[in-house]
């Protein structure tokens, strides 16, 4: 028992095999989860700190895996900010998107009580996880937040209002940018306050902006927000989906770990990223959804060389699981990284 394999990971020391925890683990394929979902919505789930609290620690007992992440949404944060939010058939919708008005962003106040139930989320949960267990919290990167402000949905997974308006008025934006980060400082750092015990920022649009116009324009926020959840003693992951060749970029004042999509191979992302800086990923969830678990097993077995020499290294996929991926087996991987002799 003890400090948990993810934070022994994440603060250098050499272990046996990688952590292994996965990004939607919760909300999408488990049984359990599905379950509950019979009875509450979604909104109900993420409102009511015990509901919230037990669907956290679903995938602890029902997949394995070493760390349990909030269950929340990034979306809060508009939300909070004064933003009329559902979770519809066809993803999330805001009644009143703030488009390019200078007056809708202008009148966004933040009401930081309607974050309350979240904290308290976090404060079961640390109280009722094992010991051994991680509690990761989280929050949206400021871009992927103002895609969905401005845009008001994520039907067209392009967000092109949102694109134009950093073209057509990068001072709006700026603005914007800089409301959502205020808010996401407070937020993360009361989950710091109340138990988390790692932190991770997902980006998971970085991929629609050109990336020298990514570091340029939204990287300082990101930054922002990582060194005060850093300040406070907790570490962090940043997940900017899409960065390609951008992850050059990235160093260790960014963040102590980065997640990598599965564009590129581990190897691929090891070369470009800061060396202090340790990685996170990327299994393709999409490998999930296979019949034949000697293809599972194969694309597995290809993690080994990596994970042998690697040691600031946490298995995870390149992006969230969903819901056609097979809980078996994603089960059945957690198994064969726990089991695996990674010759450390
Ligand atoms: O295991 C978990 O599910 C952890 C909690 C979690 C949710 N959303 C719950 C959720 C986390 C970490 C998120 C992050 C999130 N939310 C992101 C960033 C990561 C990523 O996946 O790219 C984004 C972009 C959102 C916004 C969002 N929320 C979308 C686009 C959707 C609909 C599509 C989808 O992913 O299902 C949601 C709904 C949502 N968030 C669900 C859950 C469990 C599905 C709700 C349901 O019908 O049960």
């Amino acid at each position: 028992m003890g400090q948990s394999l993810l934070l022994k990971t994440i603060n250098g020391e050499k272990c046996e095999r990688p952590p292994v925890w996965f990004m939607r683990q919760a909300g999408r394929v488990l049984p359990s989860y599905l379950a509950l979902r019979e009875k509450y919505s979604f909104h109900q789930l993420m409102r009511d700190p015990v509901l919230a609290s037990k669907v956290t620690l679903l995938p602890v007992y029902d997949l394995g895996v070493d760390a349990a992440i909030l269950f929340s949404d990034i979306l809060v944060i508009p939300e909070a900010l004064g933003m009329h939010l559902e979770f519809t058939d066809k993803g999330p919708l805001f009644s009143s998107p703030v488009k390019n008005n200078y007056h809708a962003i202008k009148s966004l106040k933040a009401d930081t009580g309607k974050l309350n139930n979240i904290y308290k989320a976090v404060e079961i949960t640390k109280q009722q996880k094992p010991e051994d267990i991680a509690l990761i919290g989280f929050c949206g990167s400021p871009f992927t937040t103002f895609c969905y402000m401005v845009q008001g949905n994520s039907v067209q997974h392009t967000f092109s209002e949102a694109i134009q308006l950093i073209y057509n008025d990068k001072g709006m934006a700026k603005h914007l940018f800089e409301i959502i980060t205020e808010l996401s400082i407070d937020y993360a750092l009361n989950q710091v306050k109340n138990g988390i015990e790692a932190f991770q920022l997902f980006e998971s649009h970085a991929g629609l902006l050109p990336y020298e116009l990514y570091i340029e324009l939204v990287l300082p926020f990101v930054k922002r927000i990582t060194s005060a959840v850093r300040s406070a003693g907790c570490p962090t992951i940043f997940f900017p989906k899409g960065i390609a060749a951008g992850l050059k970029h990235i160093n260790f004042d960014i963040a102590d770990f980065i997640s990598v999509d599965w564009q590129d191979s581990l190897n691929g992302a090891r070369d470009l990223v800061d060396k202090r800086v340790g990685l996170q990923g990327n299994f393709d969830p999409r490998i999930f959804s296979v019949t034949n678990k000697d293809v599972l097993i194969a694309e597995l077995n290809k993690y080994k060389s990596f994970g042998r020499s690697n040691f600031n290294w946490i298995f995870n996929t390149g992006h969230g699981l969903s819901p056609d991926n097979s809980f078996e087996n994603v089960k059945t991987a957690v198994e064969w990284i726990k089991t695996t002799n990674w010759g450390r």
